[in-house]
């Protein structure tokens, strides 16, 4: 089925990398990316397993400094299964002639497949298939199957299954200065299962820093026709890699399928003793591979039945849009509910930005919160788990509140490296990105909007309810108040656009009055009100007396919300900092013309002894993303209720303005200018949609796909159907509608739950037709292009869409 499967009719070297990537399988708990079984590391293959949240940290002296980096860590491979016959070379694709070629990732069961005919130098042709899934119901169980079905020959096979730990970390070049080595082999050992009898494999590794003890185990079956072989096998060991070696006949009539089973835990999972011992036990009793397919099928049709986005009419469209759903489930799913982890920006599926935690999250918890929103809850548990740490880091700036780090890993400290490798250049630069303050923004916004989509009053109260009155405090102590203007700013941080994070010249990080910050400061400020008239007094009364939250503070709050300055230049265009207008304007066509290739300006600048510091240039503009954050009308009222006049006119002024001068140096870049020109700009708009959709799967940015997965682009572009599409809004308790379907896209089809009830929402033939899931104890108010209604349990109501759309431009709070 094309619209269910990612497939590669041809293997590709040079295309490896992102394949693996796009065909990583995982459960929330952990991913392993889709290199061959066969593989080991080497330039085209990179066999990496990543626990979520499974982080290291090793220090490296780098330019006469000590650079410390927290790493996602390669585990040892689990998948590895090899062959060979009558004692020649192991099994290489790279060492014969690819006769026929397949692979398939089945994105309903969760399944990547290979096949593949190879002759070899000796004129054996062999048909291998390899088959993997990591269990969607069982987090700490994975498959593994291999069928040898030679063609022209017949000899003895002898198959290899090893529990690998002599890993590092190599998956990305760049990193390739900076210490590796992660793990310490603490055990590598055949046991004998005491269920079953049999004897298995046994792999015990520790981190060397965080010392996470990982225990894996693996069980290794051969079958023939069904028939469980009683091949005889060795076992050899060394210190970090334990394997077992069968041998077997094989000939066209005598196919032989090897059946692996793995598991892993570690000394972070609940209800165990040791991770070892825990791995052990549960091979030893783990089902057969095929009762193991049917659950973890099952557990996927599931979560299928929750989160697919139908839309018609589009193949590809459809493919990747699942595409993207799966490879977020993966990453993130109920496995991932006990685990403390946060949602990392490249997935658990390679090295890059290594498994840390940025702001991305803004883009990638709208769609879980309106399908699994226990799993957004987590993500949010995972950032009130670091308080601490984020008041810790507040007060060692000098500043009160909390202050969560820009890159976030184990324990919610400050990850963002110092200084990184500018590719092209060669050179070491200070990476100023940390002072990106409006990550604490999104964790505050992110929460609110747990919030009002839910209507989790209990957890706002027990959790949420202080992180946002401390990340309120956090910035109110930031602000400062200018008398000459009668107003207060925000100096020395920088907006999400990362091309911009000091003043030309100036050797001081940070810049002045970014307007996404201030803006978004207003917002939080009147959101704290609301907050603490929300929740129940006498938690209220708690908090505040255990906050110290002083009526004084809440007045200064209030007066923030009304006077903090905006930057404006060229009339109505706000200005991304105070002084943007000032800067030089880019020569676009000049540089298209000499590097064909723009997205990362800032590395292009650098190399040339320039900085994009100088120019009017954006990697994503951050004014725009104020405009995908707030409607237009939200907009408007936060603006007037600063005393800065708005118009409609003035919001697509700025976006054309920004449109002209912003490079997409980032995938997330695509969602922002789809939204805010949806309703304006509809076949712009799509053009955008389709770069996003296909920025992983093309990898658009020319190799670091391979390194991981962009999960806020995958999921933002799921979220542009969800929301953009549909005009889906949540506002003062009710759900709004106003659709701006794409003339591309004939139909729409999608199921979101919102404050405890499911809702079908289809789009098709200019109708909007929205069915009420029988189960609803209380009504729902709904708005559909500015109309109200209500919808009673069960009920189907359908809208005529001839009318044009309602607002000018979209915005989602
Ligand atoms: C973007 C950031 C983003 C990070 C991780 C960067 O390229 O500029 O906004 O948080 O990637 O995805």
């Amino acid at each position: 089925m094309p619209q269910w499967t990612l497939a590669y009719d041809a293997f590709k070297p040079e295309q490896q990398g992102l394949r693996e990537a796009l065909c990583a399988v995982g459960n929330g708990y952990f991913v392993t990316r889709g290199a061959f079984p066969w593989s080991a590391a080497d330039e085209i293959h990179y066999p990496g397993t990543y626990l979520a949240g499974g982080y290291n940290r090793l220090v490296t002296p780098i330019a006469g400094r000590d650079i410390v980096n927290e790493d996602l860590v390669n585990i040892p491979n689990w998948a590895y299964l090899t062959f060979r016959i009558d004692g020649g070379d192991w099994f290489n694709v790279m060492a014969g002639e690819i006769l026929a070629f397949r692979q398939e990732l089945d994105l309903h069961a969760g399944i990547l497949a290979v096949h593949l005919t190879l002759k070899d130098k000796q004129n054996r042709e062999t048909e291998v298939t390899a088959r993997r899934f990591v269990h969607m119901e069982y987090p700490h169980l994975a498959a593994q199957e291999l069928t040898i079905q030679p063609r022209n020959w017949s000899g003895s096979v002898e198959v290899l299954s090893a529990l690998d730990g002599r890993v590092i970390n190599s998956g990305v070049k760049r990193y390739g200065q900076l210490a590796n080595s992660h793990l310490d082999p603490l055990e590598a050992a055949p046991f004998i299962g005491e269920e079953s009898g049999e004897e298995m494999l046994a792999l015990v590794t520790q981190t060397n820093q965080s010392k996470l003890r990982i225990g894996q185990a693996a069980r290794t079956r051969l079958v023939r026709k069904g028939q469980r072989l009683d091949a005889p096998h060795r076992i050899e060991r060394e210190l970090a890699c334990v394997s077992q070696v069968f041998q077997a006949d094989c000939g066209p009539e005598d196919p032989l399928t090897v059946e692996k089973v793995a598991s892993v835990f570690t000394g972070r999972d609940v209800a165990i003793s040791e991770p070892g011992l825990a791995a052990r036990e549960s091979i030893d009793g783990a089902p057969i591979l095929g009762d193991l397919e049917a659950t973890h099928r099952r557990a996927w049709d599931r979560l299928w039945r929750r989160c697919d986005i139908q839309v018609n009419g589009a193949d590809r469209t459809q493919m990747i849009l699942r595409l993207h759903i799966f490879h977020l489930l993966q990453t993130l799913s109920p496995n991932s509910i006990d685990l403390d982890v946060g949602v990392p920006a490249r997935g658990w599926h390679g090295e890059a930005y290594r498994g840390h935690v940025f702001w991305d999250e803004m883009f990638i918890l709208p769609f879980l919160k309106f399908r699994l929103p226990a799993i957004g809850k987590a993500m949010i548990r995972y950032r009130h788990h670091r308080l601490g740490a984020a008041r810790k880091a507040a007060h060692a700036a000098g500043l009160k509140g909390a202050m969560y780090p820009w890159q976030s890993g184990s324990d919610g400290r400050e990850e963002s490296q110092v200084m990184h490798l500018n590719p092209r250049s060669g050179r070491w630069v200070p990476d100023n990105t940390w002072v990106q303050r409006h990550v604490s923004l999104a964790v505050a916004y992110d929460c609110w909007k747990h919030y009002t989509a839910t209507g989790d009053k209990a957890f706002l109260e027990s959790r949420g309810a202080e992180l946002i009155l401390e990340v309120a405090r956090f910035f109110a102590s930031l602000t400062q108040f200018n008398p000459a203007r009668e107003r207060y700013e925000i100096h020395n941080v920088m907006g999400p656009d990362e091309y911009h994070d000091a003043y030309p010249d100036s050797d001081q990080p940070g810049l002045n009055n970014n307007a996404y910050t201030n803006v978004f400061v207003t917002w939080l400020m009147m959101t704290a009100h609301e907050l603490l008239e929300v929740i129940d007094p006498e938690t209220k009364a708690e908090l505040c007396a255990k906050l110290q939250i002083t009526p004084d503070e809440t007045e200064r709050w209030e007066d923030i919300s009304r006077r903090m300055f905006v930057p404006f230049h060229d009339g109505d265009i706000i200005s991304q900092f105070e002084g943007y207008g000032d800067l030089k304007e880019f020569d676009w066509e000049g540089y298209r013309a000499k590097y064909g290739d723009i997205h990362r300006l800032d590395r292009i600048l650098e190399s040339e002894g320039d900085s994009a510091n100088r120019y009017k240039l954006s990697k994503q503009a951050d004014v725009l993303m104020l405009f995908y954050l707030f409607p237009e009308p939200v907009m408007k009222e936060m603006l007037e209720h600063l005393g800065y006049a708005f118009s409609a006119e003035t919001w697509q002024n700025n976006i054309d303005y920004y449109l002209a001068r912003t490079s997409h140096g980032s995938t997330l870049s695509y969602l922002v200018h789809t939204w805010v020109m949806a309703r304006s700009h509809p076949e712009q708009a799509w053009e955008l949609f389709k770069t996003a959709l296909e920025s992983d799967v093309e990898d658009i940015q020319g190799g670091t796909t391979a390194e991981g997965i962009h999960l806020g682009a995958m999921a933002g572009t799921v979220d542009l159907v969800q929301r953009c599409f549909t005009g889906l809004d949540e506002r003062g308790g009710a759900l709004h509608f106003d659709p701006v379907m794409p003339h591309h896209l004939k139909d729409v089809a999608l199921r979101v739950r919102y404050q405890e009830r499911w809702l079908d929402v289809a789009i098709k033939d200019d109708c909007l037709t929205l069915t009420a899931a029988p189960d609803w104890r209380e009504p729902m108010p709904i708005v559909v292009r500015g109309a109200e209604t209500t919808l009673n349990a069960g009920e189907s109501k359908t809208f005529p869409l001839k009318e044009p759309p309602q607002q000018l431009a979209g915005g989602q709070a």
